[in-house]
């Protein structure tokens, strides 16, 4: 990571950058290392400016640059960042960022952001980890011949899962971050201003309740929406501090129920949770009850993991997570969004995409987005 603030790099860019690094992100899906020939050619400028827009572009961490029997360049998460970020701000989702990521984790990196209305957010970017790939390994089918540049695959197809987890969850009223947008390897959400379970430790003044919320929202997962979360901890439940409410976070390893494993997954869910509040606070739940009481009734069909996935993701929607919003498209039509989305003027060189940074809960930088064209969304 580069030495700048994501948000601060990002406000440095021109058009003309965010165009390359687009025309990077296109190329991908053909080139592990995309030829300066075909960057040079696909942006459709000069080799001088693009150039010299690759020089700043590497300068900043956002690309890579390769050389071998070709120069060759591919993006860093950095730059694939400041891609996810350009399109959350241009389709109006957010407009501060924090200068500093919140957490950074071990599969993500969370920053918080505030929308044009003032509602705090947070942005999870995702990144490659332990969880995203196991998940992947289910996907083989899907990611299939692009197992170059696994991590942009892996990390966007963990966000997706996370994303479809958090609309599920929060339509059938478990207590979640309500999910507000996602975006290649980055969702947006409701910022929840609390502490993990975890660092409450005996703080809580009704842990009784705080329990029997959590199982009960585990119940609900299972049986109504049908999954299970298969990470849960005190490390990802995120309690609201006026009231005490808990909220589960982290989805992006869930499984359907009907997965033959599922079950050991929600018992080790449950143990993690009920454990906690054992050793913290004395409290007595039976593990083995509590899975009863959740499972009861449901008749589980006990698949393997492709199967279960699905029974419960369209065809459609498991082509989008892997292969991207534009999964159905062609290079040539990418191509020719991306001549609409960083419209020609002939000085898109010096025009400026910016987002303001947010500085505990302040507004440093205004917004000044110059481009007023509004059909040139991705
Ligand atoms: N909606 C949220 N509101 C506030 N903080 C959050 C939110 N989501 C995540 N965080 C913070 O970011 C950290 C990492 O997020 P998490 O989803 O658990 O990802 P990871 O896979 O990196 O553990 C959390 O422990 C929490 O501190
Ligand atoms: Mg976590």
């Amino acid at each position: 990571m580069s030495v700048k603030s994501l948000v601060a790099a990002y406000n440095e860019l021109t058009k003309l950058d965010l165009r390359i690094l687009r025309v990077i992100e296109v190329a991908h899906r053909r080139y592990e290392w995309v030829p300066m020939e075909i960057i040079v050619k696909w942006s459709n400028r000069s080799w001088e400016l693009v150039s010299k827009s690759l020089r700043k572009l590497n300068a900043l961490g956002m690309v890579l640059r390769w050389r071998g029997s070709y120069t060759g360049y591919r993006l860093t998460y950095y730059g694939y960042d400041v891609l996810a970020l350009h399109t959350l701000s241009k389709k109006g989702i957010i407009e501060r960022l924090s200068p500093t990521p919140l957490g950074v984790g071990k599969e993500s990196d969370v920053y918080v952001a505030e929308d044009p209305a003032g509602n705090k957010l947070v942005v999870k970017f995702h990144r490659l980890g332990r969880t995203s790939f196991r998940q992947t390994r289910k996907f083989r089918i899907w990611v299939g011949e692009r197992r170059h540049i696994t991590w942009l695959y892996e990390s966007r197809l963990s966000a997706h899962m996370e994303y479809k987890a958090l609309v599920m969850t929060y339509n059938a009223g478990v207590t979640v971050p309500r999910p507000v947008a996602v975006n290649r390897h980055a969702v947006v959400m409701e910022y929840i201003e609390g502490l993990k379970l975890s660092e409450i430790k005996t703080g809580l003044e009704r842990p009784e309740e705080v329990l029997g919320s959590i199982l009960d929202d585990v119940a609900t997962t299972f049986r109504e929406v049908g999954i299970v979360h298969g990470d849960l901890s005190e490390f990802n439940v995120l309690v609201e501090l006026e009231n005490e409410k808990p909220y589960l976070i982290d989805w992006p390893q869930w499984v359907p129920r009907d997965y033959k494993n599922a079950i050991e997954l929600l018992k080790r869910d449950i143990e993690n949770i009920v454990e906690f509040f054992r050793k913290e606070y004395d409290l007595d739940v039976d593990v083995e009850e509590a899975l009863k009481y959740i499972v009861e009734g449901i008749e589980l069909k006990e698949l393997e993991l492709e199967e279960a996935f699905e029974e419960v993701l369209t065809q459609r929607e498991l082509r989008t997570y892997v292969l991207g919003e534009e999964s159905e498209e062609n290079i040539e039509k990418a191509l020719s969004n991306i001549d609409k989305e960083f419209s020609t003027t002939g000085r898109e060189d010096r025009e400026k995409v910016k987002i303001g940074i947010l500085s505990q809960g302040r507004e440093d930088s205004s917004k000044d987005m110059n481009d007023e064209n509004p059909a040139h969304q991705t």
